[in-house]
């Protein structure tokens, strides 16, 4: 019996101890992973790190650790929770076969993942519902939740947010005082001292169809807007995606809970 059970583990575990396959390992980054860390492992920004050349090894502990969530980081924690054993070998395989980066050598975004169909919701002061206000202390800004009527609407019958949906935040600074600590008013939150910019996501009918199912909320896109109303050009549509991707059971909104009690 104890000898049975040990020879059943010992089967269970031999696909893993199969040759890593370099070649599914670059299939998989060049649709997922090149959307931050370049299709050759030379990322897209200062915040990403190049993983070309880097040893295997390293590559697959690090994996795990973020998997299993002793490692913290929001965006590959939500990355590496989807990858299996064998995709850990096969990228990191794939990776450390890269030649290494040029300094200062910078990969482009991923065309299709960072396209946005997100506008300006031009009169959202009318017809949106403010639904939340929460202080950021790290960042001394306080930001403002607007929802228009569809998402409101469904939030509140228990819905899942439908296509048409439109979710909006006003990002600003904190008025400070003589000690540089944000200023509080009577309800506790952060005095406004201005605008920085917006951030959005908004659904529509066939948005997110050319975006990788590792990355896809449904049909959520995301913006940032520019105090004068206009995208914020550079954004990584996939850093978005990453971080809201764990909640699909709340239509991908952290705020879902106080968008449905607000009245
Ligand atoms: C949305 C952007 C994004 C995507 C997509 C992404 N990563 Fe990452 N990755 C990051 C960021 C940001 C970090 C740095 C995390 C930190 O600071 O701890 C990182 C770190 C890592 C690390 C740790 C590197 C080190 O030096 O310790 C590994 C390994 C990794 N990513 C692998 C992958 C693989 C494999 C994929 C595709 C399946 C992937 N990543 C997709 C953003 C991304
Ligand atoms: C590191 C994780 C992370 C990343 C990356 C991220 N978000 Fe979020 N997002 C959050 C969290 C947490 C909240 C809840 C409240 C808050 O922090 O504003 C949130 C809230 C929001 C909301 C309000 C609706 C909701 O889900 O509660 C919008 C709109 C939004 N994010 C847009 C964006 C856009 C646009 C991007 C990319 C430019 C982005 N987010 C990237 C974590 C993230």
């Amino acid at each position: 019996m104890k000898r049975l059970f040990g020879l059943s583990v010992a089967l269970a575990l031999m696909p893993l101890a199969q040759a890593a396959d370099p070649e599914a390992g670059r299939v998989k980054v060049a649709t997922v992973c090149a959307a931050c860390h370049g299709a050759a492992g030379v990322s897209v920004s200062d915040a990403i790190p190049n993983l070309a050349a880097q040893r295997a090894g390293y590559l697959v502990t690090q994996l795990k650790a973020l998997k299993d969530g002793t490692r913290k980081n929001a965006i590959m924690n939500a990355i590496a929770a989807q990858l299996s054993a064998e995709d850990m070998a096969n990228v990191a395989a794939y990776f450390a076969a890269q030649p290494g980066a040029q300094a200062g050598a910078r990969s482009g975004l991923l065309p299709n993942v960072a396209l946005t169909r997100v506008n300006f919701p031009e009169g959202y002061k009318d017809t949106f519902t403010r639904y939340h206000t929460i202080n950021f202390p790290a960042t001394k800004q306080v930001r403002y939740y607007f929802a228009n009527k569809v998402a409101a609407q469904a939030a509140r019958d228990g819905k899942p947010l439908p296509d048409g949906s439109v979710l909006f935040a006003e990002v600003h600074a904190a008025k400070l005082d003589a000690q540089k600590n944000p200023v509080s008013g009577a309800d506790g939150f952060y005095v406004v001292e201005k605008l920085l910019f917006y951030t959005a996501m908004a659904t529509g009918a066939g948005w997110g169809s050319e975006i990788p199912d590792m990355l896809r909320n449904g049909s959520w896109n995301y913006a940032v807007f520019t105090t004068d109303k206009q995208r914020r050009a550079g954004v990584n549509q996939a850093e978005c995606l990453a971080c809201h991707k764990p909640l699909d059971k709340e239509s991908y909104v952290f705020t879902l809970k106080q968008l449905a009690g607000a009245k």
